[in-house]
């Protein structure tokens, strides 16, 4: 998709209008990850290794930089995705993690039930500014098109996942990068050694070039409704795994048996195990987000992990 063409169809989008081609791909930005994060981080080697991630809040990317991964590739079918990324990166790079939030968080900020009116406000846009045009034109010209022309809260909700963002506590235990200041600053100076790429594309369609030492596949696998489909993607993408190489297969919430979803087919664990048993899928759970928005430690969420070994 070229850059006019998104451009297009997120001012429809802001206008007001139905635009069928976002509408029927769910075409959507997540402001913020939804994921814990933290949780797993620390099960891969990420130091000095490559890494091909979904996700298109841009958190796993900037978590992973403050572990020192230094080659990472981010595929996401957003066509906004890329402009995003670099709104983030360049919003990091030049703000303190005050201003930070202040620019970026809406929904539960600065209190809870608020909406923050200093969302892309004019002030720090203008510090960040030089920076995203060095960074990505297109993230400029993309960026500068819509602030000059819409209300901040209109992007938001136009192109935009609505969700209830998390509170900031939540926002700092789920995202190494953002705990603490000395965190932030730290990713601040390692994301300019990062080598990235950014792919808009489906996963189940893209013909990637090379291969990556870790593979982060988001919670998709939460979204595909038949067991086909699941194993149409760990197919697909195992190809680009390299030898050692571990894959988070699929981000799952709420995993302990009382709690576990049970609407779609990966949470199924008997048919889920028995499909993927030539990838000897480890389950690795950690406290779930939903016991770490309640305060409380009744839940778990987990990742299931395919390690490719050596031949
Ligand atoms: C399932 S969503 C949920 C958000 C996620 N939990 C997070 O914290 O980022 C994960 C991401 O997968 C992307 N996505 C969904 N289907 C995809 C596909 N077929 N190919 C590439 N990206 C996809 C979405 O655009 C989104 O950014």
């Amino acid at each position: 998709m070229d850059f006019e063409h998104i451009l297009q169809l997120a001012i429809e989008k802001c206008d007001g209008k139905y635009v069928e081609e976002l509408a029927r791909n769910f075409y959507i930005l997540y402001p913020f990850t939804t994921e814990n994060i933290d949780g797993y981080i620390k099960k891969f080697h990420l130091k000095d290794k490559s890494l091909l991630t979904v996700g298109s809040s841009f958190d796993q990317v900037l978590n992973a930089a403050l572990f020192d991964c230094k080659d990472i590739t981010l595929l996401d079918i957003c066509p906004f995705t890329k402009y995003y990324a670099y709104l983030k990166m360049a919003s990091l790079l030049e703000l303190n993690r005050d201003e930070f939030f202040r620019f970026l968080r809406y929904k539960n900020y600065p209190k809870t039930f608020k909406d923050n009116p200093l969302l892309y406000n004019k002030e720090d846009y203008q510090k960040i500014v030089k920076t995203l045009c060095l960074l990505d034109y297109e993230s400029y010209l993309f960026w500068d098109e819509l602030l000059q022309n819409y209300e901040p809260k209109t992007i938001r909700n136009e192109l935009f996942y609505s969700y209830e963002e998390d509170k900031q506590r939540v926002m700092e235990t789920i995202n190494p990068y953002l705990r603490i200041d000395y965190n932030y600053e730290e990713t601040k100076k390692k994301i300019k050694k990062v080598k990235l790429e950014i792919i808009q594309a489906d996963l189940f369609k893209v013909r990637l070039t090379r291969s990556f030492d870790t593979i982060w596949l988001s919670n998709i696998g939460t979204h595909l409704m038949h067991h086909d489909k699941i194993m149409e993607m760990i197919e697909k993408m195992s190809v680009y795994l390299n030898e050692n190489g571990k894959m988070l297969m699929s981000y799952l919430y709420n995993t302990d048996e009382a709690y576990r979803t049970k609407y779609c087919p990966i949470y199924d664990f008997r048919v889920t195990f028995e499909e993927l048993k030539e990838y000897n899928p480890e389950l690795i759970s950690f406290i779930g987000m939903h016991s770490i928005v309640f305060n409380d430690d009744r839940t778990k969420d987990s990742i299931l992990v395919y390690e490719k070994k050596k031949c």
